[in-house]
This record gives C-alpha cells, structure tokens and sequence, in this order.
C-alpha cells in the first residue's frame, strides 16, 4: 500500500481530531498539528496503535502567532515530510457584543481563521502544483452565507475562506495544477466549539439541529477527494444556505441577530 499523507491542523480536538481517525483508517500518514501537545501526541498513539502501518508526526504550533505557518511549512520540510492532503480546519469563535469583546481575542479569530488559512493553503498549493496534484480542504461555516450579529467577526472569516475558497478552486483548476481546493460548511456541529467558556455567550441549540464531528469530517473528505468546490453537510444546512440567496444582506443579519439574541446565553451580550 503506498501511504499518502495528510497534515490537519486543528487535530486535537473536534472536527480536526475526527479528520485524523477517519484519514488513519484510509492509510494516511498524519501529520497533526495544534497548541496542545499532549493530547496530540496521545491522539497519535492511540491512531499508530489501531492502524500499525501508519505513520503520525506531531507538531506543536499555535497559528496564532507571527509566521506561524511559515515555521510549520519549513518544519515538515526539514523532518523531510511531503503533504499530498492539507485540511486547513483550526478554528475559533468569539460570541458576544462587539465592543465589549476583547480586542485582541478578535484579532487572534482573524489570525487562526483566515491569516494562517490562506498562508498554509499558498505555501503547500505551491508544493503541490510543483508535484502535479494534491488536495486542499479549507474548513468554513454555515455562517459564511450571513452577516451574524453577536458573531459578526467569526461570519466575517468565514465567509472570507468561503469565497476565497471557490475562486481559488476555479484558479487551480483552470491553470491545470492538478490541485484541489476545497470548502467544508458546517452547521451546528457537536464539538468543544459549541460549549466553550472561553468563546463567550453560549448558542443554546436544540440536538436535533447538531450534527456529529465524524459525519462532518468524511463528508468533508470524501467532497475534497471527489474534486467538489464547497460542500455543505445534512440537508437542512444546504437548505438554509439556499434559502439565504432569497433575502438581502441586512435582512439576513436582522434575522440571525433577532436568533442569536434569544439563543444565547449570554455573558457579554446586549
Ligand atoms: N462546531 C461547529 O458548530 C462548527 C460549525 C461550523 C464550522 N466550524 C469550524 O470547524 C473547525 C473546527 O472546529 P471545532 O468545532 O472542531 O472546534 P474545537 O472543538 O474547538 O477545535 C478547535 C481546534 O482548533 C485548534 N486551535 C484553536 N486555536 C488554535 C491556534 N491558535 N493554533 C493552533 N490550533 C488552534 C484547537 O487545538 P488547541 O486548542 O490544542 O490549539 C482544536 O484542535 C473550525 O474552523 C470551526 O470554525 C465548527
């Protein structure tokens, strides 16, 4: 079996962590990348142990920092490590009021979410053009379809990787680079993310609106892989990014804004 290899980054926790175990039983070699290097590391020992002809490689980044993907880039240069599949999924959100919110935990969102996203993606779709092929999943959102009050930073980068996203698919391909670019656009997805002190007020959603980690991430790579430009998980998503083309921009976000006052539970919200 020849081994391609996969780096994920945001592969400690949630979606990340589910790209990697479904990438590890496909016969990726994996390369996880996030702050937290404990549980990465176990993640990997549990991934080689179940899979005994892959090969996992660990490293420590946060995204948020200065350069942080060009260290990473020359990091799996010097460790001698070819990426034919990056998953650009590390994430965060900030709920809440937007002046009352941090400053610099925004400015950090926009860094991980969008700044440390687009330079991954140029620096390894270089590498893979140089190859011939390879393939690229940026993780966006549902919310790049609408302007979201109490959210609005967060929308903002998403529907930045969004677009960014599509016409960069159509770029490679016409150019014939044999690389491909893709967008995943989650919904409400059962993760960490969902219910995270640190991110603010908490969207209180009902289960039967969540879906799981695991059908997001092969849905995701299973898209990326068939040369899809966005895919949008569970049919009711794909009808609300439908139905979002009806209405203009500020209805949009009078809606979203009048859903997220009374579904979140507030700590900074007004
Ligand atoms: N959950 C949802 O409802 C949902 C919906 C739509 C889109 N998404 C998107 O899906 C992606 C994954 O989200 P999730 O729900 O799986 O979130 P999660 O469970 O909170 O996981 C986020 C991951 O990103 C990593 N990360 C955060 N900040 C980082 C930094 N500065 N440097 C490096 N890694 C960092 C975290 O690892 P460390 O803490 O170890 O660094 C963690 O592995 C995100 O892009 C998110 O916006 C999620």
């Amino acid at each position: 079996m020849t081994h391609k290899t996969a780096l994920v980054t945001g592969a400690s926790d949630g979606i990340g962590l589910e790209f990697c175990t479904i990438l590890a039983a496909r016969g990726y070699h994996l390369i996880l990348v996030a702050r937290r290097k404990d549980k990465l590391n176990a993640l990997a020992k549990q991934l080689m142990s179940q899979h005994k002809t892959i090969r996992c490689t660990v490293i420590s980044a946060d995204l948020g920092k200065p350069q942080a993907a060009q260290k990473l880039f020359q990091t799996t240069l010097k460790k001698g490590l070819q990426v034919d599949f990056l998953i650009n999924n590390a994430g965060l959100l900030h709920n809440g009021y937007f002046t009352a919110l941090d400053l610099q935990a925004q400015e950090q969102m926009i860094t991980v979410n969008m700044l440390a996203l687009t330079a991954l993606t140029h620096l390894f779709a270089n590498d893979m053009a140089s190859r011939g092929a390879g393939h690229i999943l940026n993780v966006a959102s549902l919310a790049a379809w609408t302007p979201i009050p109490n959210q609005n930073v967060y929308a903002a980068t998403k529907a930045y990787v969004l677009s960014f996203t599509q016409a960069l698919h159509n770029e490679m391909q016409a150019a014939g680079t044999g690389v491909i670019v893709s967008a995943l656009c989650p919904g409400y997805t059962a993760t960490k993310m969902m219910d995270n002190p640190d991110q603010g007020g908490k969207l209180m959603i009902p289960d039967t609106m969540m879906q799981s980690a695991e059908s997001v991430a092969e849905l995701g790579i299973d898209a990326c892989l068939a040369g899809r430009a966005i895919v949008i998980p569970g049919f009711a998503n794909r009808l609300t990014a439908w139905i979002t083309r009806l209405f203009s921009k500020m209805m949009l976000a009078k809606i979203a804004g009048s859903f997220y006052r009374k579904n979140m539970q507030s700590s900074s919200t007004k």
